[in-house]
């Protein structure tokens, strides 16, 4: 078993609740439990590749529980592995890793976890087969990770998801209007179909599930013939337009996965007004889902997580990612968690559970 005194950490990707509290974990186990010395690099993987870090002691990490975003900083566009160099001729991309493994053999740095979703844990498991003793955290709200039934994060933008639903609910219910709300996920469903379900939602549309106009109209004017007068439609971000394909935002140069979706709430809002005599308004909830403080299951699964990952350092199971497995956390490969993206199953109970009590996905053919 490799000997281990100095632990790094790092959180890359999209900030989002729960992040201090596996920064805490870790800090606090490393020193309570095992007497190491942490450090952490500052903007994800940008710190690793320009040496900028922070020693973290007890203090440093005391009352940052509930604290959301990342008293690291975080950054969704800095891969070590294709750093864009900017000439006379365009921009070409040049392979920095090995600066960044320096980065941490200069500090005597022997063990670096790194906290992030599909695209930041890309990158560790690369570093992780250079030799690189690195060790994942699965973080995301858009729960897309496989190997883990849930990634830390997740359960808070669920909430804020639901509560806007509830809030929704009063609005569309006095006006007698067809609401719409874009939420993120990427393109994973999970966001949309669990604060759908949780809030009530009369209709979710998912990148999982095809739907069509069509059914949407048939669907909701059955609604109106039973005395329904408004209707709540969840929307994830990466669901394709009908024959238009996803709505995209923009385009962050640099980054893992550079495609930033939004703006499909506005398009269903603007087709389901042409086609139902009702004012439909939509609203798109954005960065407020990643916002704020943790709900109590991501703090106490982010601390799980944490003192598993510090765990799985000390061990030296280095390309190593803790998961949650039913009530367990595990020790899975990387490799495997990032393979493919954990999407909804449009068969699967979850889904057969919301047309159970009427949710609509407009993909029914016979209303
Ligand atoms: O992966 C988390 C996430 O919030 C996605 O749900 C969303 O598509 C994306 O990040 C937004 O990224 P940015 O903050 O760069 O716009």
């Amino acid at each position: 078993m490799p000997l281990v005194r100095h632990v790094g950490i790092l959180t890359g990707g999209g900030d989002c609740p729960g992040l201090n509290a596996v920064i805490r974990a870790v800090v606090k186990s490393a020193i309570l439990d095992h007497g190491l010395r942490v450090t952490g690099f500052l903007d994800g993987f940008a710190g690793l590749l320009e040496d900028r870090r922070c020693e973290l002691s007890f203090d440093d990490v005391s009352n940052i529980l509930t604290q959301g975003g990342t008293i690291l900083g975080a950054s969704n566009r800095d891969n070590p592995f294709r750093v864009p160099i900017h000439g006379p001729d365009g921009v070409r991309h040049e392979d920095h890793s090995d600066r960044a493994a320096e980065t941490l053999e200069r500090h005597g740095v022997d063990a670096l976890i790194t906290l992030g979703g599909d695209g930041t844990l890309s990158i560790a498991d690369r570093f992780a087969r250079k030799g690189v003793p690195v060790i994942g955290v699965p973080k995301t709200i858009d729960n897309d990770l496989s190997e883990t039934d849930v990634t830390f994060g997740f359960d808070s933008a669920r909430a804020i998801a639901t509560e806007a639903l509830d809030r929704l609910h009063t609005t569309a219910a006095s006006h007698h209007r067809i609401l719409v709300l874009e939420v993120m996920g990427r393109n994973a469903g999970w966001i949309a179909l669990e604060a759908g379900i949780a809030g009530g939602g009369d209709v979710i549309l998912i990148p999982e599930i095809p739907f069509h106009y069509e059914s949407l109209r048939e669907s909701i004017l059955r609604r109106t013939r039973r005395g329904r007068r408004s209707s709540l439609v969840v929307v994830a971000e990466g669901t394709p337009s009908p024959g238009g394909g996803s709505v995209v935002r923009k385009l962050v140069e640099g980054s893992h996965e550079p495609v930033r979706l939004g703006g499909i709430g506005s398009v269903v809002a603007g087709e389901l007004e042409n086609l139902l005599p009702f004012e439909v308004r939509y609203v798109v909830l954005g960065h407020l889902q990643r916002g704020g403080s943790p709900t109590p299951l991501d703090r106490i699964l982010g601390t799980r997580f944490g003192v598993a990952a510090l765990r799985a350092a000390v061990d030296g199971a280095w390309g190593t990612m803790p998961a949650l497995q039913g009530d367990r956390i595990v020790r899975v490969p990387l490799a495997d968690a990032v393979a493919r993206l954990k999407t909804v199953d449009p068969e699967g109970e979850r889904v057969a559970v919301a047309r159970s009590v009427g949710v609509v996905f407009g993909d029914e053919r016979r209303l």
